[in-house]
């Protein structure tokens, strides 16, 4: 035991009071860490209840404020900690101002926090929670060879079809990568597909309330996304504790299950659900065929959750919040 009553260490989650991180945190207090977890406002209840609901939380979780947009905002939240894990980077589709609220953000944030990271003697590993759309946004897929990490989109490419967060993601990463080896800092990153599961925060994020419209018969959202990539929150959740304890743990890490057309996922939640106005079907678009190879976590000993698993507990949490 530590001076944190630990034997697992002290870790920092950035953003935990969202979708992702929020599971995260979860799974950590459950394996013993101590979590600092960084939030823009821990006064704000909404946002933070849940997690001082998780088990563990009251010995072993502790919220700092910290925002992306502020040199040094989590240098406090950072020191002693032997671990961070950056989750925090904005999630939306649009906005007003694109660059000003989605890329910088996410660039200018991710490497506010690696200058706190690099403060900190105690640091031993970063793992940074990337995108599968830093992986398959390209026009030069060839559809017989599955995509893997050593794939990167086309940052053009993005800013031409005005695909913000991709753009965002893209550069965010980049920037750590380039940081991490000027400044000798172990970095991992975790490039998840869309995730489906349980939301333990109660106000939906956006892509959890995305998958809500899909049961609730909206077609607009989940038509922009053609073919996708899905895995299960816990997995990705999972896939990051892993990276982050594993030695041999290096580069890059595709996190996803199973790849399907947003047709073929409306008729396999049609089926499986079939008390919900789930949409009939989505327009074509002319987008390239592609896989992913998640071989290299599946090397760690990682065995991903099918889409039913996924769905099932998707499904169970939203009618348990009240949304369905
Ligand atoms: N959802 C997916 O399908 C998916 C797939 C692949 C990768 N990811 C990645 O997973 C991570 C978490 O996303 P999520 O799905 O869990 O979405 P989320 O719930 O919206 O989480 C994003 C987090 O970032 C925080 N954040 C945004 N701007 C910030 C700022 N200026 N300063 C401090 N914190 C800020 C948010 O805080 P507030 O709550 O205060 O806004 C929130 O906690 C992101 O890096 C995302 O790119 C998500």
């Amino acid at each position: 035991m530590d001076q944190n009553g630990t034997s697992r260490g002290k870790v920092c989650v950035t953003g935990a009071s969202g979708f992702l991180a929020s599971w995260l945190v979860k799974r950590l207090l459950l394996s013993g860490y101590f979590v600092i977890g960084t939030v823009r406002d821990p006064g704000d209840a909404k946002k933070v209840e849940h997690l001082w609901r998780l088990e563990g939380a009251k010995e072993r979780l502790k919220l700092m404020k910290a925002d992306l947009m502020e040199e040094g905002s989590f240098d406090e939240a950072i020191m002693g900690c032997q671990g961070v894990f950056h989750t925090a980077s904005p999630v939306a589709g649009t906005a007003q101002d694109p660059m000003g609220e989605i890329v910088e953000p996410a660039v200018q944030g991710t490497l506010n926090v690696l200058r706190s990271c690099k403060k900190n003697p105690s640091l031993r590993r970063v793992v940074l929670t990337s995108s599968s759309s830093t992986v398959r946004i390209r026009e030069d897929i060839d559809p017989r060879v599955p995509l893997d990490e050593s794939s990167w989109s086309s940052a053009e490419l993005c800013e031409r079809f005005q695909v913000w967060y991709g753009l965002s993601k893209i550069l965010a990463e980049k920037a750590a990568w380039d940081f991490c080896k000027e400044n000798n800092i172990d970095l991992v990153t975790v490039l998840p597909a869309f995730l489906i599961g349980p939301s333990l925060p109660p106000i939906l994020c956006s892509t959890a309330s995305d998958v809500l419209g899909l049961f609730k018969g909206e077609t607009k959202k989940f038509e922009f996304h053609g073919r996708m990539g899905y895995v299960h929150i816990d997995d990705v959740a999972g896939c990051h504790i892993l990276v982050y304890e594993h030695e041999a743990a290096y580069g890059r890490y595709l996190c996803s299950s199973t790849v399907i057309d947003n047709n073929e996922l409306a008729s396999f939640l049609a089926s499986r659900y079939p008390s919900y106005p789930i949409p009939k079907g989505f327009k074509e678009l002319e987008r390239p065929y592609y896989e992913f190879n998640t071989a290299k976590i599946e090397s760690l000993g990682f065995k991903f959750k099918p889409l039913e698993d996924m769905f099932d507990d998707c499904v169970a949490s939203l009618i348990q919040q009240g949304h369905l």
